[in-house]
């Protein structure tokens, strides 16, 4: 028996698992400048690209962690806003939390209040003892995000595919807000 979706409410948002169903706002998401400088490439194009995505990225990390990538709406008319979630990569040893809004939504405290959300859950439910966060340099909102969240520099060091160096924060239990 599967277990039932994962689903949180926070004052102004609704955070629920991704669906195949959320192909097209996922092509439009990954396809955002923003998205592209600060996060990456996905090479998502097509609705067909944007399934497989979701598919093999958010929905199978759900099945094997109990965690991943969730959609980000506004609980008034349940408008799609962006993403938020814990990620867990090979190159790193904890999950980390990973975000990305439509510009449109920046600067209202949004994705402060679904990460809080989704660490809450990692924490309590999925009992994380620590959550990484990670970034380019430069980017100053998401570093300012991060620490809002309580979440504080480690080290910087190249990750993955990306060939400049990123930042690496993290927050353990022991200090967690
Ligand atoms: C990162 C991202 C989700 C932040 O969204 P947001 O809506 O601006 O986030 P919040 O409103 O919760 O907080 C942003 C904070 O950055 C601050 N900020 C805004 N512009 C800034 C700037 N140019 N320099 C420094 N801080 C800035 C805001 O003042 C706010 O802090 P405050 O609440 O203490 O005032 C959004 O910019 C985004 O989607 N970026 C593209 C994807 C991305 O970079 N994801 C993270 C990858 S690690």
């Amino acid at each position: 028996m599967s277990s039932p979706a994962l689903e949180f409410d926070t004052p102004r948002l609704k955070i629920r698992e991704f669906v195949v169903d959320d192909a097209e706002f996922v092509l439009r998401l990954l396809n955002e400048p923003s998205f592209i400088e600060f996060i990456g490439d996905r090479g998502v194009r097509t609705l067909q690209d944007a399934e497989r995505y979701l598919r093999d990225g958010p929905i199978a990390s759900y099945r094997q962690y109990g965690h991943g990538l969730m959609r980000v709406s506004l609980r008034d008319g349940d408008v799609p806003i962006g993403m938020c979630g814990l990620v867990k990569r090979e190159t790193l040893p904890d999950p980390d939390i990973g975000f990305a809004l439509l510009p449109a939504f920046w600067n209202q405290g949004y994705i402060t209040e679904a990460a809080q959300a989704a660490m809450r859950h990692g924490r309590e439910t999925l009992g994380l003892r620590r959550i990484l966060g990670i970034t380019t340099p430069g980017n100053a909102r998401s570093i300012a995000v991060l620490r809002k969240l309580g979440l504080s520099f480690l080290e910087e060091k190249p990750l993955g595919d990306r060939p400049e160096p990123l930042k690496i924060f993290g927050l353990s239990v022991e200090s967690a807000p």
